[in-house]
């Protein structure tokens, strides 16, 4: 019988595996569940028999895909697939795909929960300021960004985005004032929101020069991914920089000692949070498997990151 695998360290709400599992019986297929694992000889254990996997930001390597001998598809429930090896899937000749949209309002949602929570003193009982008429910057204006946009012209921010795949004239239909480069949309916004994925191009390049080229007060959110941030850089400008703020869902390498010096100023979740609502989870992992149905019974590779 074809096998479903659910590989999740971080699990799908209780109502989203439902969801996932009628898709998949009702599909004739059986279901199987790896949540929470601790040890990646559970995940090279479990992916054995798979015929397709659905994760988030589960690791898949050519070890893994070396032990999946039955593998055909990978789904990563969610938008960033950097934790995909692709030319490895590519080799092994395993469809690769992602659930584009599904889970960005959340992402974007939690933006605005740590950005309040930031312009607030992180609720120390001091005078905050207010989001209202503050200058916000979009860095990337795909699914996330653009519900950032959404939320941010609620809260009556002045609001302007950058990316470099996407037409001005798509950005400023949203109401959105398009900049003409990274640069100058960190030196127009005291607040920059990051949404540009994990690549060799953009890794480390969130660094001390555009930061510190921000207006006073400045405030950078990352909801993005922690490898685009240049750690040394950031450090340098919350040194140099007392109006400087650092919220992040995903913590830098360097997260213990930032929390420890910076108190009012640097803030990192606990664990990353942006796409864990029950919403998000029922959206991507249902559309995972869905996605999956499609591919093994018509060859539907709409999807498909691997071409
Ligand atoms: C994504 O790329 O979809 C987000 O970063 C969410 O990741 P997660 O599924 O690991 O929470």
């Amino acid at each position: 019988m074809t096998k479903v695998l659910v590989a999740t360290d971080k699990p799908f709400a209780a109502i989203a595996v439902k969801g996932i599992r009628e898709v998949v019986e009702g599909a004739g297929y059986e279901l199987a569940l790896l949540e929470k694992y601790t040890d990646k000889a559970q995940l090279l254990d479990a992916v054995k028999d798979a015929n397709a996997v659905i994760i988030r930001s589960d690791i898949i390597d050519a070890p893994v895909l070396d032990a999946a001998k039955e593998l055909k598809i990978v789904v990563r429930a969610g938008a960033g697939y950097d934790n995909v090896d692709l030319a490895a899937a590519t080799a092994h000749n395993v469809c690769v795909m992602n659930t584009p949209g599904q889970n960005s309002n959340a992402v974007a949602e939690l933006v605005f929960g740590m950005l309040v929570y930031a312009v607030r003193n992180f609720y120390n009982g001091t005078s905050g300021t207010e989001l209202m008429g503050k200058k916000l910057g979009i860095l990337a204006y795909g699914n996330v960004g653009r519900n950032v946009a959404r939320i941010a012209k609620g809260f009556g921010m002045d609001v302007y985005a950058y990316d470099a795949f996407c037409p001005a004239e798509v950005i400023e239909k949203d109401g959105v004032k398009a900049v003409a480069s990274t640069a100058d949309l960190f030196k127009t916004c005291q607040i920059v929101s990051l949404h540009i994925p994990a690549t060799a191009e953009t890794k480390g390049s969130i660094n001390f020069e555009l930061m510190n080229s921000m207006p006073k007060g400045a405030i950078v959110v990352n909801t993005a991914r922690k490898e685009v941030i240049d750690e040394a850089g950031l450090a340098k400008m919350l040194e140099e920089r007392p109006d400087f703020k650092y919220i992040t869902d995903i913590k830098p390498a360097i997260d213990a000692d930032l929390a420890a010096k910076y108190p009012d100023r640097y803030f990192g979740t606990p664990k990353k949070m942006g796409a864990q609502t029950a919403e998000a989870n029922i959206n991507a992992g249902i559309a995972a498997a869905k996605q999956i149905v499609d591919f093994l019974q018509n060859g539907n590779e709409k999807f498909r990151v691997n071409k």
